[in-house]
């Protein structure tokens, strides 16, 4: 899977993708990640990326021309799956989109900021714009962050234990069981004992029960009507 990302901070987009499971899905070579500068492709001395907006009104708004340039330079070295705008008024991310967006090989993300890029760009490139929730950041990477760690994860052989992720929040529509480690007993709390025990079907549907009893008291919204 490769991931190109443009964004006017890029800097901001080190630190999340050089750690952890983000740098060893890159050191193994199943993800690469690239971020462009897009001021690379900015106009004039200043390498402008962004104008006032037409009819007035507070806040800047990203211009056509440089992100048209990145855009295209990008899209010559290989086609995408998808290019995402990442905003607030967009789709709600989430685990089912994480899930089938993992199966692609290209994405190209695209961050916003100030008041968002023209509409235009949406209109002539965009093909999916997705929001990570109902709230607004002050631009898009951190957004971008997150998407790239949770499709990044779903690749197979990015997380060692293959079962992992399967078993994670949502990944069935339920909440994950709660887990615990030694010691078995800690400040007199103890570990529940059907985890002791070794009888690993009885775990699993000890498991299944605690997950299905943590969904309705928490998310009664992700279970089918009647659960
Ligand atoms: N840019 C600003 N806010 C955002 C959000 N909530 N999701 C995605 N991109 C954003």
């Amino acid at each position: 899977m490769h991931i190109d990302i443009i964004s006017v901070i890029p800097e901001l987009l080190e630190s999340p993708l050089s750690h952890s499971i983000m740098q060893r899905a890159q050191d193994k070579g199943l993800l690469s990640v690239a971020v462009h500068d897009l001021r690379t492709y900015g106009l004039g001395k200043h390498r402008s990326v962004d104008d006032y907006q037409f009819g007035g009104g507070a806040g800047m708004v990203m211009r056509c021309e440089p992100l048209a340039a990145a855009i295209d330079d990008l899209q010559a070295r290989g086609e995408y799956d998808e290019i995402i705008y990442l905003t607030p008024d967009g789709q709600t991310y989430d685990q089912r989109r994480a899930n089938r967006l993992s199966l692609g090989t290209r994405l190209l993300l695209i961050c916003g900021h100030y008041k968002g890029i023209d509409q235009r760009i949406r209109d002539a490139y965009v093909t999916l714009e997705l929001s990570i929730g109902d709230y607004v950041l002050s631009g898009g990477e951190l957004a971008a962050a997150v998407i790239v760690d949770s499709i990044g994860r779903l690749i197979p052989g990015v997380i060692n234990d293959e079962t992992s992720a399967l078993t994670d929040s949502f990944q069935d529509d339920l909440l994950a069981p709660p887990v615990y480690t030694r010691p078995a007993e800690w400040r007199g709390r103890k570990v529940p004992e059907i985890l002791l025990g070794g009888n690993f079907p009885a775990i699993e549907s000890w498991r299944e029960e605690q997950a299905l009893n943590r969904t309705r008291e928490r998310r009664p919204d992700l279970l089918p009507p009647g659960e």
